[in-house]
């Protein structure tokens, strides 16, 4: 057997689902059992929880290292430990069957990982793990040897831009905060992460706590800050326990407190939890919610780099921004600018969803093709259907079609086809997805997430939700779409802060894209993908239905009528096209126009 064996185990929120926990006490006994010593840190036998390496469809995902060789191992539970002990371990023959397959290392290989690089290879609750991959040698570089102005020049040169959102370059928003002259700044770091399916900037965190904690400390040192926010949400327990753990290494070792590596810099750390308001989000609302008042924006200028918290200069940075200033600073402004486009450098990390063989958190150089994103890395479409569009940005962005599959994946090229980078969303969208029904989803989100502060986002995100519903209910009028566009481009325009302006992308974009779907739904009152139900005919076709009597069972109106082993019925006056009868159906005898 050879010395050096490590066994890692997936464990972030979506590991720790599947079951991570009982796996690595599984392991922990097996190898105890099987004479390896204390497994918990037995000089031969490394038992470690890792971080999301991505790809959480598989979870429970294993790592068995023996030597320079490593083996993969997914959807592993409790109980299949035993035999991975046994026969891997200590026989070091791998189980083949339960390894993982091509498709989870084509996944991988595509993608450039600059922020994730670690993820998923590291403990994120040890330090010493963090230190092994050259962690705190960024800070100790520029504690030791540069001036706060060329750690922004480096980031600036780097390209930079921030990944919140806006796409702001980050050196330049460091210097406009350096360049006032106060006693008391503030860094922030934005962990509250809103945008339904976002997962991000949480997985970061979960997975090397360190990595954003050491950014902050060098923007803190870049602009003159001596405390730091991390505003994180409340529902991001094991988030909140890793960072609290992290700081608290990071204190012991002298990364955090008084005299910095013995530099005399001095930089604190809190954390402040989030109530979950996607609006809080928003930096001005942000400042507003650390401050105590409620989360509500106000105009800009003045920019929080110079007034922000309590009126003082403060950097606000996204999760992943943060996580990319120490690779910026040990490895030069070259070397990342050399990587993504012209104008967007380096890379980003995405949260890939949809109708997607392979959905998971990736991390692409900026340029990729949408192509690439959905067909080399996703695996393309489920059950072979037809690719639909991409909707990026979160709530806040837009629907990309077909023609455009083959558009770089970067600031400019997604606000070519007016959506936007927002946080790094991609929702694939198949055959099946109503687009109107997309639009109104989102819209539903905006509208219950108005702050209300302003009335073109309190009252035009309702009203544009209204218009839209009555048309996915059969309700809509030939003048809609005129209204919903003008609308949409006057909440766009008139809104306070950026919910309002970005709400109503989706419905300008699917009104550019999909509009024969909005025309069907208000002229033909057809859905063509056949989801707004309320547009939906059910009927049963004789010669596939067997008299089973399932869709019969099913119906709650008692629409459907027939005897045992005869062709049943439905009686469109009483069906109120809830779709039980279609998903009960195991003969595809149902079908809905
Ligand atoms: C409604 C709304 C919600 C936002 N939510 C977030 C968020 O959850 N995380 C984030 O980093 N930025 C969010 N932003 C963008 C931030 O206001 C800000 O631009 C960003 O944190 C700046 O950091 P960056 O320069 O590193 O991107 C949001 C903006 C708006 C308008
Ligand atoms: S909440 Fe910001 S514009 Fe309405």
């Amino acid at each position: 057997m050879s010395s050096n064996i490590t066994v890692n185990v997936c464990m972030g929120t979506g590991g720790i689902a599947a079951g991570g926990v009982q796996v690595m006490e599984a392991f922990r006994e097996e190898l105890s059992a099987a004479g390896i010593a204390d497994a918990r840190v037995e000089k031969n036998c490394k038992l470690h929880k890792v971080g999301c390496r991505g790809f959480c469809a598989r979870d429970v995902l294993v790592d068995i290292t023996i030597g320079e060789q490593t083996s993969t191992y997914q959807y592993i539970e409790e109980k299949m430990v035993k035999r991975l002990v046994a026969e891997h371990i200590l026989a070091a023959k791998p189980v083949e069957e339960w390894l993982v397959g091509e498709d989870y290392h084509t996944f991988h290989e595509k993608q450039e990982k600059i922020v994730l690089a670690d993820l998923g290879k590291i403990d994120p609750e040890s330090i010493e793990d963090y230190l092994q991959v050259d962690g705190y040698e960024a800070l100790k570089k520029v504690l030791g040897s540069m001036q706060p102005q060329s750690v922004i020049d480096t980031i600036r040169d780097a390209g930079l831009r921030g990944r919140g959102g806006a796409g702001f370059l980050t050196g330049v928003k460091w210097g406009f905060c350096a360049a006032n002259q106060s006693e008391q700044k503030y860094i922030i770091c934005n962990a509250d992460e809103g945008d339904p399916g976002a997962f991000m900037d949480r997985s970061i965190i979960e997975g090397n706590p360190h990595a954003v904690i050491e950014g902050m400390i060098i923007g803190a040192y870049a602009i003159g800050a001596t405390l730091g926010y991390i505003y994180i949400r409340a529902e991001y327990p094991l988030a909140v326990q890793r960072l609290k753990t992290a700081i608290s290494q990071a204190k012991e070792k002298g990364y955090l407190g008084s005299n910095i590596c013995g530099s005399g810099f001095e930089f604190e750390l809190k954390i402040k939890l989030g109530a979950g308001a996607f609006v809080c989000g928003e930096e001005t609302a942000l400042i507003a919610s650390i401050e105590g008042e409620r989360g509500m924006p106000r105009a800009k200028p003045p920019f929080p780099a110079n007034k922000g918290l309590w009126g003082k200069p403060t950097i606000i940075n996204n999760v992943e921004t943060l996580a990319t200033i120490a690779p910026i600073i040990n490895k030069g402004p070259e070397w990342f600018a050399g990587i993504g486009t012209e104008t967007s450098k380096g890379t980003k990390v995405i949260a890939l969803t949809g109708k997607i063989r392979n959905t998971g958190l990736i991390e692409i150089p900026m340029g990729m093709t949408l192509k690439e994103i959905v067909y080399d890395i996703g695996g393309g479409i489920e059950e072979d259907r037809l690719f639909k569009a991409v909707q990026t940005g979160g709530p806040s962005g837009g629907c990309i079609p077909q023609q455009h599959i083959d558009l770089p994946v970067d600031y400019e090229g997604l606000h070519s086809v007016g959506s936007m980078m927002g946080s790094g969303g991609m929702v694939v969208l198949d055959e099946t997805d109503c687009m109107v029904n997309i639009a109104k989803f989102f819209l539903q989100f905006t509208k219950e997430e108005s702050c209300g502060k302003c009335t073109p986002c309190r009252v035009g995100t309702k009203r544009l939700l209204e218009i839209l519903t009555r048309i996915t209910e059969g309700e809509g009028k030939k003048e809609d779409l005129e209204l919903l566009q003008t609308l949409a481009e006057d909440v766009r325009d008139s809104s306070l802060c950026g919910l309002g302006m970005s709400a109503p992308n989706p419905v300008i974009s699917t009104l550019k894209y999909f509009r024969h779907e909005y025309e069907a739904h208000i002229n033909q009152k057809k859905c063509p993908a056949g989801v707004c139900s309320a547009l939906l005919t059910f009927f049963i076709r004789e010669d596939h239905c067997v008299g089973c009597g399932m869709c019969l069972r099913a119906c709650p109106v008692d629409a459907i009528s027939g005897e045992k082993k005869k062709a049943h019925k439905i009686d469109n006056k009483l069906c109120i096209q809830c779709g039980s009868c279609f998903d009960a159906c195991k003969f595809n005898a149902v079908l809905k126009e």
